[in-house]
């Protein structure tokens, strides 16, 4: 019988072992203090130590490998950063070319990494509709593969893997919160954990100003971003699209949306009380944790997993830090 989405467990599986050996297996960290704070258990699963620091490699590799097997043809993505250093590495791994097409706006440091990996970048508009006529250019030019950042199945599997270890490494978990952009990370998890713990919920986390998954929960259909969303939150500018939609509405249990004051402070809580240098993004998930609806909605559920999904934070901009006030 064929599958309802465009991945299934199995694939998530066969991604682990495709992948095992080449990535990092990422501790999970705790913190009393934040615990306190959110006045439950906290596992903080750190994907900021992983490889190209993001769990993106993860699906690059899944991708890349797969392909691979198939043709040494080049591979093109378009990509804020962190999917584009991701393919970059993966590409110089397995010795083929890897072009990437990335917005001007995207920070330094992810450029000057893409760049170290011995990939070409192409430069786009910050417009979704930008990166996709960009790519499709490159892709007709170097008769290149698209690995698309999150919508193609072989990145979602790749993805889900953290959902694997996640079960492993914290047996008692009762929810994993995940920060959402396409929503590749949130999909492959949320098959991987609802396969094989269907109780465990699953919940995303997105910035007010770039709310696509909530407003498509709420509508019950795929309702991208107008505008290009303006967010310190630079990794989940993107909307979730069609492969991750279907199986966001049907496996998320919620959605959290958070303000840029709440990203920033839950961002420095993890800074100052955890000595974990997580890029604004990977605070999406403990600002959700803290949100009031949070409290509301999560009753008295107590082991949750929150990803901390990236730390590739460009310091020199940092300056957003002096506005907040200071921590008590
Ligand atoms: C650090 C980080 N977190 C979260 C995301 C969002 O992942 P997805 O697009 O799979 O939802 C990205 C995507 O680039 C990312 O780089």
């Amino acid at each position: 019988m064929g599958s309802k989405y465009c991945v299934t467990l199995q694939d998530v599986q066969k991604a682990e072992t495709r992948i095992q050996g080449l990535i990092h297996m990422t501790p999970v960290m705790t913190s009393s203090s934040l615990n306190k704070l959110a006045a439950r258990k906290l596992f903080f699963k750190c994907e900021l130590l992983q490889k190209t620091g993001s769990f993106k490699i993860r699906g690059a590799l899944n991708a890349v490998n797969t392909l691979c097997a198939e043709t040494s043809a080049a591979v093109v993505t378009h990509s804020s950063g962190n999917h584009g250093q991701a393919l970059a590495l993966a590409a110089q791994m397995r010795g083929i070319p890897a072009h990437i097409v990335v917005p001007h706006s995207a920070p330094a440091c992810k450029k000057a990494a893409i760049n170290g990996y011995g990939a070409h970048i192409v430069e786009c508009d910050s417009t979704d509709e930008s990166r996709t006529e960009v790519a499709a250019r490159v892709v007709a030019e170097t008769g290149g593969v698209l690995v698309h950042p999150n919508q193609d199945p072989s990145v979602i599997a790749g993805q889900g893997t953290i959902g694997l270890e996640v079960l492993e490494q914290v047996p008692t978990v009762e929810a994993v919160v995940i920060p959402v952009g396409g929503g590749g990370m949130l999909a492959g998890i949320a098959i991987a954990v609802k396969a094989i713990k269907p109780e465990v919920k699953i919940y995303a986390a997105e910035p007010l100003n770039a709310d696509d998954c909530y407003q498509s929960k709420m509508n019950r259909k795929l309702t991208p971003n107008l505008q290009p969303p303006v967010t310190i939150a630079d990794s989940v500018k993107t909307s979730i699209g069609p492969n991750t939609w279907p199986i966001i509405q049907d496996l998320v249990d919620d959605v959290f949306v958070v303000s840029e004051e709440e990203i920033k402070v839950s961002t420095r809580l993890v800074w100052e009380r955890m000595k974990l240098l997580i890029e604004p993004t990977a605070g999406l998930g403990l600002a959700a944790v803290l949100s009031n609806r949070f409290q509301e909605i999560a009753g008295d559920i107590q082991n949750i997993c929150v990803v901390l999904c990236g730390g590739n934070v460009d310091l020199v901009n940092a300056d957003w830090l002096k506005d907040l006030p200071t921590n008590k």
